[in-house]
């Protein structure tokens, strides 16, 4: 085993961060009590000590919050596209401004290392919204001879893997675009959005464009099922997405599902190993693996297998789980006590079903929901840890020979959300990402991000593109 660093402690602060013990529901430019009376805690995956209450709308304020946005559609759709511009581009240096805290939010309320959120979630939520305020008065331009025009009032329900980076997706493209929006975030990581209400009311946003509620699937069911949005947008799990999608086709609106993923990573034995393994890494650890393109089934040429895997093992072995507003920690908390419980039960499916573990030695924290990095090899085709998204820090590897199986193993899957290619070839590149049925395909790198190129699936993992011009596009409509 490699040793350790023996790195002490680096905690982020936590000290200028200001947090409400009470939250109430963003409607019509203000902050309301629920009418419903109701209110839910969100707790810190890391301790499970509540950090807030958080209000949780009922049906009379999702129609409240409904209201608000389609009363401020005319104005807001009709404003001069440069004018809208610049209410987005003021969030998303607000955003900027203020990173350091969303960062420490984020991390606190979801569990996430501190150096994810500070690196990738908030500066790439702000990417968001520079992005698409660019755009705003340019919509002619990226559609040319289509003459856009928005849709109405977006109805927006978010996951917890990404609270403010999934906001930004689905706020900054609908604004930009002259929408109105209801959003609501995950029950278990709330504090994000409604930090981002703050900002949005700051920005003086004229009241009602966005519009945050609270709450869990009954809420989110109310949104979907109210008669006013004309587009329902979605991330989350395949389950919920289709009863979105049937509520999208009984209100005759637009819809666009980013669902589950179980993504192929891809290491061919002329790919650069060393790289090739931080990619693995990257791939299903990142974000405890709550990440819906998370590269879940590795495929090793059999010729390098010995050599990947022997390689995975050390460097998993130097991985620092533990507490996430620590700088030098590698894999925080787990989301919330129901996602460990799933991720455990597939453990013990793996075990099983004959799959062979390997888990580092790591000093887990005693209090809070944590999951040591786990392989497993030893698996087949129609296992179920193989077929089924874990949504945790759970790899599946299998090996293959010719590049016709493992194309035929890669998309042996009912998801196509991304993939990942490890070559030193360019034209094994090609091959592959024509033959790949996902939406994603990453060559020689792996959950890489941009605000400008569009995101989405195929099967069971969705339809429709978030990002780029094609995220804009899902909330527009052209004569
Ligand atoms: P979920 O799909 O239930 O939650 C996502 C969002 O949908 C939340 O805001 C939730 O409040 C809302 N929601 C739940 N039921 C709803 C309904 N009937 N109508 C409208 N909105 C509703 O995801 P959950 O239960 O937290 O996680 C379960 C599994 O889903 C995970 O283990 C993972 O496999 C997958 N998942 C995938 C995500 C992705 O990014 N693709 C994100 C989160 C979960
Ligand atoms: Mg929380």
């Amino acid at each position: 085993m490699t040793e350790k660093w023996n790195l002490s402690a680096a905690p982020e602060s936590t000290s200028h961060v200001e947090l409400q013990d009470t939250y109430h529901l963003f409607i019509n430019g203000e902050f309301r009590k629920p009418k419903s009376g109701k209110y839910f805690d969100t707790i810190n995956p890391a301790t499970n000590t509540v950090i807030a209450t958080v209000s949780e709308a009922g049906k009379q304020d999702v129609d409240d919050a409904m209201k608000a946005a389609e009363k401020a559609f005319p104005a807001w759709s009709k404003l001069d596209g440069k004018e809208r511009g610049k209410y987005i581009f003021r969030i998303a240096r607000t955003i900027q401004e203020r990173s350091r805290e969303f960062a420490v939010i984020e991390s606190l309320d979801g569990g996430k290392p501190i150096r994810e959120s500070r690196d990738v979630d908030i500066p790439l939520a702000a990417a968001h919204f520079f992005y698409c305020a660019g755009w705003a008065d340019k919509l002619e331009y990226a559609f040319p001879n289509r003459s856009p025009k928005p849709l109405g009032v977006a109805a927006q329900i978010i996951p917890w893997n990404f609270p403010l980076l999934m906001a930004a997706w689905k706020i900054a493209p609908a604004l930009a675009c002259g929408n109105t929006v209801v959003l609501k975030p995950a029950e278990t990581t709330p504090l994000t959005a409604l930090k981002l209400a703050e900002i949005i009311q700051e920005a003086g946003l004229p009241p009602g464009v966005v519009n945050i509620v609270t709450g869990a699937g009954e809420t989110g069911a109310a949104m979907t099922a109210h008669p006013i949005p004309k587009k329902l947008a979605f991330t989350g799990s395949t389950e919920v997405g289709k009863f979105i999608y049937k509520a999208a086709l009984d209100g005759n609106k637009k819809v666009t599902l980013e669902l589950g993923g179980k993504a192929a990573n891809i290491i061919f034995d002329d790919a650069p190993i060393e790289a090739a393994v931080e990619g693995i890494i990257n791939g299903i650890y990142f974000n405890q693996g709550h990440v819906c393109c998370a590269g879940s089934r590795l495929f090793v040429q059999e010729t390098v297998y010995e050599e990947v895997l022997s390689k995975l093992k050390r460097r998993m072995d130097t991985f620092i789980v533990g507490d996430p507003m620590d700088k030098n920690t590698d894999i925080g908390a787990i989301n919330s006590k129901a996602q460990l419980k799933t991720i455990e039960e597939y453990l013990k499916i793996g075990r099983e079903e004959g799959a062979e573990i390997y888990q580092p030695k790591c000093n887990l924290p005693k209090t809070g929901n944590w999951c040591a990095p786990t392989l497993f090899t030893n698996v087949a085709q129609s296992n179920r840890i193989v077929q089924e998204e874990i949504f945790g820090p759970v790899l599946a590897i299998q090996t293959f020979r010719t590049i016709d199986e493992v194309i035929d193993k890669a998309n042996n899957t009912p998801y196509g959300l991304s993939a990942g290619v490890w070559t030193d070839k360019g034209s094994k590149i090609f091959q592959l990402t024509q033959a790949l049925k996902a939406g994603v395909i990453w060559a020689n790198t792996y959950n890489k991000f941009d605000a400008t190129s569009p995101f989405g699936g195929y099967k069971e993992s969705g339809f429709g593109r978030e990002g780029g011009i094609h995220g804009m596009e899902a909330y527009l409509k052209f004569d």
